[in-house]
């Protein structure tokens, strides 16, 4: 388990620097890859990169498949679905439709996420071909992540019983710690630790208070997810603590 913060100039050479580690990943993966990506603002400009045509053209699109971390019980379609924006900015485009996994809530009961939950982790453990995860055989090759104002990190909020989940793969959060207060649906910890790579994109500097408490170890839901193999903090200079500054 290897944490390390890797500092950027701004927005735009987040998204060029994440870009280039999801190209490294699939690279180190001849075979069947897996990406878990991440809702929110963070990535977004990160995904319209992957769609231009110098990052298109090197993705062997066949063998890549796309999951999410989390989802929110908003309709199909509504920009505040994470795996809507992410079709939006470059599946949909690109990606073999079979090659998509959302979470399905646009359709589900939103007064029951636990069974979404269920649903999606029944697909991973049939993606996984296994009931247990395996600490020699990662889920994915590479998990991406945000850090929200209260330190959460997917839908995992501070002080929330999924936060303390072992078994169940994916869970149901009847009601969110920020806005949108929908229910949602997120991956636990054990299973977003289930990666080669675990990659945060951090920018700007109403992130900065937020992004000292966690690199300074407090108890926060985002300071507790990490990597089984490499955990990469990438930061913008505006988001960077104090500490960290050259
Ligand atoms: C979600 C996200 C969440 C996000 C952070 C940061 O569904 O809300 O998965 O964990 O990464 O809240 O969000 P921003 O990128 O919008 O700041």
């Amino acid at each position: 388990d290897y944490r390390h913060v890797i500092t950027v100039a701004d927005p735009a050479a987040l998204a060029i620097a994440a870009a280039e580690r999801v190209l490294a990943r699939i690279a180190a993966n001849g075979d069947r890859v897996a990406i878990c990506l991440t809702g929110g603002s963070s990535p977004k400009q990160l995904y319209q990169l992957l769609a231009t045509d110098f990052y298109r053209s090197r993705i062997p699109w066949q063998r890549v498949h796309w999951f999410i971390g989390d989802e929110r019980f908003v309709p199909a379609g509504d920009p505040l679905n994470n795996m809507s924006m992410a079709r939006a900015a470059f599946l949909d485009q690109c990606a073999p439709a079979s090659n998509i996994h959302p979470i399905p809530t646009a359709t589900a009961d939103p007064a029951d996420p636990d069974r979404s939950a269920a649903l999606y982790e029944g697909e991973l453990k049939s993606f996984y071909g296994a009931e247990m995860l395996d600490h020699g055989r990662p889920l994915f090759d590479l998990v991406l992540m945000g850090v929200g104002p209260d330190g959460h990190t997917a839908s995992l909020f501070p002080g929330y019983p999924a936060l303390e989940e072992t078994t169940r793969w994916v869970v149901g959060v009847p009601r969110a710690n920020v806005e949108p207060f929908v229910p949602r649906v997120t991956l636990t910890l054990p299973t977003l630790a289930s990666c080669r790579e675990m990659l945060f994109e951090v920018a700007g500097a109403g992130k900065r208070a937020i992004l000292t408490r966690v690199l300074a170890g407090e108890n926060l839901p985002a300071g507790r997810a990490g990597s089984a193999g490499e955990t990469v903090w990438l930061v913008d200079q505006a988001a960077l603590p104090e500490d960290f500054r050259g």
